[in-house]
């Protein structure tokens, strides 16, 4: 039964370690000791024999014990990292001996004399004393390193002192060797492996008398620096005794190593202890074999694995660093615009410098593009809102324009046809260069033939300013109102944006200018056909001035302005600056505009057009006509230079004959000359209230022109052959003038002398 019993208690001792073990199967405590790798209990479970640690679980607690130098060793404690050791208890005494006294033989001796750990992983390890109790006594102490080539001797003396009280006492440790009160003591160097001591009686050679008869030596780890030190009853030296040394405190420290080899000369191979993210450290002190370290910046059991440590945790970065983790490290980064190692206790994060000058620069230029950019997309804006200004002022004319049409009685302007640019464009084969047939203020003249095959004249402003576009729709309102056999017609006009554009009859013979002052032109004006412009241009005036339903002052009367049809029929056109009037308007007051030469002198010195100033224009128009010579000359003195001024000096002479054109004064009635004279007189009045209406001078005009009605016959029969003569020329689309005969040219000349 009882055999029974033993066998179950048997079998529970062995589970019960297993009970306590976990992880890998390995245990990892045997009683109050942590048992770590390379130390182990059980079969695979530690790195070599040497770490072969057995439990015995049949005490309470269970003891690790360790198996060196074939002797069963306690372990107290296991250290495998830094340091590295293990503490076992050692009660042992390495010598005790007693006298007999006063003769001094020997009556007792004990102990081992020393301790050898040759051939096995552990030394000996500084943190220990070889203390000697006793009086009287010589300690010596060698000790070997590694397999025991080096050997160092050591010893201390024992004295006693003369009082003999109940007890002795060691150093203190922080105290280094200096003897005590019947004690003494000897470090232990780092490595040893084999320790001898011994113990020599002094009283011999000092030929005293020992104090005590018994002295005893042992080994002890260093207590705590400030310990009290060790103290005994001096009653132990009086008699052999062993019973002192038999307590808890007899702990003695060794240091263990892997290997027998040092690091450069420990292959990595499966075998190397050191395992992941470790270092190889040398054991040192001479003795061959090395320690496993964990790397910097891992933690845990070298000799299994090191992890690695995230130093993040514990928040090593400054304010305004980013901490991030690495293998073995960490890392922290300053926030953009900081500077430094953004340690704590490194150099941390400051704002830099350099990145608050480039911040700054960076900020200038960005403000300076904008500034830029902002000005640019102004005068963008600028121009695209004056564009819309301009084609909505331009739309809001034409809406007027159109309103017109509407409260126009006569609904002229419903024969005004919007044209397109395109069509315009095509009509003037791209307002091409061979098509200009005249240049103005406004603009230029294109010759050109529209789809239907109408030919016309397209005039095309030069620029769009509000100005020209204000003329310009002036004009097509003022004709839009005419109906007039002797002004010019307006077929339509074009409101493209590139330059507005207006379509009039195309009148083949040009400008009357031509007729007078071109030497080349080869039929000279006869006298009846000057007088029948004349009367139709009056005609024509007298008509914008009283008969239009509202009045329409020209303001740009002229022989330029004057233009003829193929049958020499007047066509009065360029009505851009021209006005219309309200009815009880008798004057305007604007700007002086016109041109020189043909320009009343009082609108002139006062800004206030009237219809007698258009009168005055007509004046200078008729003298054209009468003289041939151009309204202002620089040919002529410098009084004479102004044609009215010129024409009334030699009217006032009496001396018209001189002054008027060689085919005027060949063909018409000195009466008829001096009719007309008077009346250009009349007209060019520096007053203008003394000037005859438009109405006036038609009437005169077209009384002179009956008066000649004896002459109609030659003159109809004249003027056919002639404009038959035209027709032939003007049908070459061409529009070529061949030079005229001498006789013309020639008369012109001698007219000017
Ligand atoms: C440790 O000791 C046990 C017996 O207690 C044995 O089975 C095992 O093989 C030993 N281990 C080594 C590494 O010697
Ligand atoms: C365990 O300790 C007990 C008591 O000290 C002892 O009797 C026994 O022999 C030990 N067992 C082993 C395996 O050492
Ligand atoms: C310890 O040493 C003794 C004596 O050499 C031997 O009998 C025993 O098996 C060893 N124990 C271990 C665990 O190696
Ligand atoms: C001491 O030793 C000497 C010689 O060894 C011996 O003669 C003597 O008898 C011894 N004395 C005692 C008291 O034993
Ligand atoms: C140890 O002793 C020293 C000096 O005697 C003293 O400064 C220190 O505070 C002591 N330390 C302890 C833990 O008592
Ligand atoms: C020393 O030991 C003796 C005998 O064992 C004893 O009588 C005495 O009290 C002890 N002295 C001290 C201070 O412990
Ligand atoms: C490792 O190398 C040592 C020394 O060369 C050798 O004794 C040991 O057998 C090797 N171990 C393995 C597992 O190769
Ligand atoms: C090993 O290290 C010890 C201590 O540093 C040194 O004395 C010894 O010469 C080294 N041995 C070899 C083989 O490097
Ligand atoms: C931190 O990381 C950055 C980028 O990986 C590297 O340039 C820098 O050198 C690292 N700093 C430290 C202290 O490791
Ligand atoms: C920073 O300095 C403190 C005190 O000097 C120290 O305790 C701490 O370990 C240091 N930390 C680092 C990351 O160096």
């Amino acid at each position: 039964m009882s055999c029974l019993l033993h066998f179950i208690f048997f079998l529970l001792l062995l589970l019960l370690p297993l009970a306590s073990s976990y992880g890998s199967g390995c245990p990892t405590q045997c009683g109050k000791v942590k048992i770590q790798y390379p130390f182990g209990v059980g079969s695979g479970c530690s790195m070599e024999a040497s770490f072969n640690i057995t439990c015995n679980t049949s005490t309470a607690p269970p003891k690790p014990y360790l198996n060196i130098s074939d002797e069963k060793i306690e372990v107290v404690e296991i250290r495998v990292d830094n340091p590295a050791y293990i503490r076992i208890k050692y009660p042992y005494l390495l010598w005790g001996v007693c006298y007999h006294t006063p003769s001094g033989n020997m009556t007792w001796t004990d102990g081992s004399g020393g301790i050898s750990l040759r051939d096995t992983q552990y030394t000996l390890s500084e943190y220990n004393w070889l203390i000697a109790i006793g009086c009287d006594d010589a300690l010596t102490a060698s000790t070997y390193k590694g397999q025991g080539k080096q050997t160092f001797r050591d010893g201390c003396i024992g004295i006693c002192f003369d009082d003999h009280g109940s007890s002795g006492s060691c150093p203190k440790n922080g105290d280094g060797n200096s003897g005590g009160d019947g004690c003494c003591r000897s470090p232990i160097p780092k490595g040893a492996s084999t320790l001898s001591a011994g113990l020599t009686d002094l009283s011999k050679s000092w030929k005293s008398v020992r104090v005590f008869p018994c002295s005893y030596a042992f080994l002890m780890e260093k207590g705590s620096p400030n310990g009290s030190g060790y103290s005994y009853n001096y009653s132990i030296l009086k008699q052999k005794s062993t019973d002192f040394i038999n307590n808890d405190e007899m702990v003695v420290r060794l240091d263990w190593r892997a290997g027998n080899h040092n690091c450069s000369h420990t292959p990595r191979n499966s075998s190397f202890a050191c395992k992941a993210n470790t270092d190889c450290v040398d054991f040192g002190s001479e003795v061959e074999g090395y320690l496993c370290k964990c790397s910097k910046g891992y933690v845990g059991n070298p000799y299994v694995a090191c992890q690695d440590i995230n130093e993040c945790d514990e928040n090593p970065c400054a304010p305004h660093s980013h901490c991030k983790n690495l293998p073995g490290s960490f890392n922290c980064t300053c926030s953009r615009g900081y500077n430094g190692d953004g340690i704590r206790n490194g150099t941390g994060c400051t704002l830099s410098p350099t990145s608050n000058v480039i911040k700054i620069a960076l900020i200038g230029l960005g403000s300076a593009l904008g500034l830029v950019v902002l000005v640019l997309l102004c005068l963008w804006l600028h121009k695209v809102f004056e564009k819309r200004k301009n084609k909505k002022r331009k739309e809001d004319l034409f809406k007027q324009l159109l309103l017109l049409q509407h409260q126009t009685s006569e609904g002229t302007f419903g024969n005004t046809k919007l044209f397109t640019a395109k069509e315009l464009e095509k009509a003037t084969d791209h307002f091409n260069e061979g098509r200009i047939c005249g240049r103005g203020g406004q603009g230029v003249v294109y010759k050109g033939m529209l789809s239907d095959g109408t030919i016309v004249a397209i005039k095309k402003l030069k620029e769009v300013d509000e100005n020209q576009v204000e003329q310009f729709i002036n004009e097509v309102v003022i004709l839009s109102q005419i109906n007039h056999k002797n002004v010019v017609r307006l077929l339509g006009c074009c409101l493209a944006t590139e330059g507005p554009q207006l379509v009039y009859e195309f009148l083949p013979n040009g400008i009357l200018f031509e007729f007078i002052h071109d030497r080349k032109i080869e039929f000279p004006l006869t006298w009846k056909m000057r007088l029948k412009i004349a009367a139709d241009v009056a005609g024509a005036l007298a008509y914008l001035h009283f008969a239009s339903s509202i009045p329409i002052y020209h303001r740009d009367i002229k022989s330029t302005n004057i233009l003829l049809d193929e049958k020499y029929v007047v066509k009065v056109s360029d009505f851009g600056i021209s006005k219309l009037v309200q009815v009880d308007q008798t004057h305007l007051t604007t700007l002086v505009k016109g041109t020189f030469g043909y320009l009343d002198p009082e609108y002139y010195q006062t800004s206030q057009y009237t219809e007698k100033s258009d009168v005055y224009s007509f004046g200078v128009v008729l003298l054209e006509l009468l003289t041939g010579q151009r309204p202002i000359s620089l040919e002529r003195t410098e009084v004479g230079r102004n044609l009215a001024a010129h024409f009334l000096a030699y009217m006032e002479a009496d001396n018209l004959d001189a002054i008027l054109d060689t085919q005027v004064s060949e063909e018409a009635a000195n009466e008829d000359v001096i009719a007309v004279a008077r009346l250009a007189r009349r007209c060019l009045n520096v007053k203008g209230k003394f000037r005859p209406t438009m109405k006036e001078v038609a009437t005169e005009l077209e009384s002179l022109m009956i008066s000649q009605i004896h002459s109609i016959v030659d003159e109809e029969l004249e003027e056919t052959t002639i404009s038959e003569a035209k027709h032939m020329m003007v049908s070459d689309i061409e529009y070529t003038w061949t030079i005229s005969d001498h006789t013309t040219s020639s008369d012109a000349q001698s007219l000017n002398v």
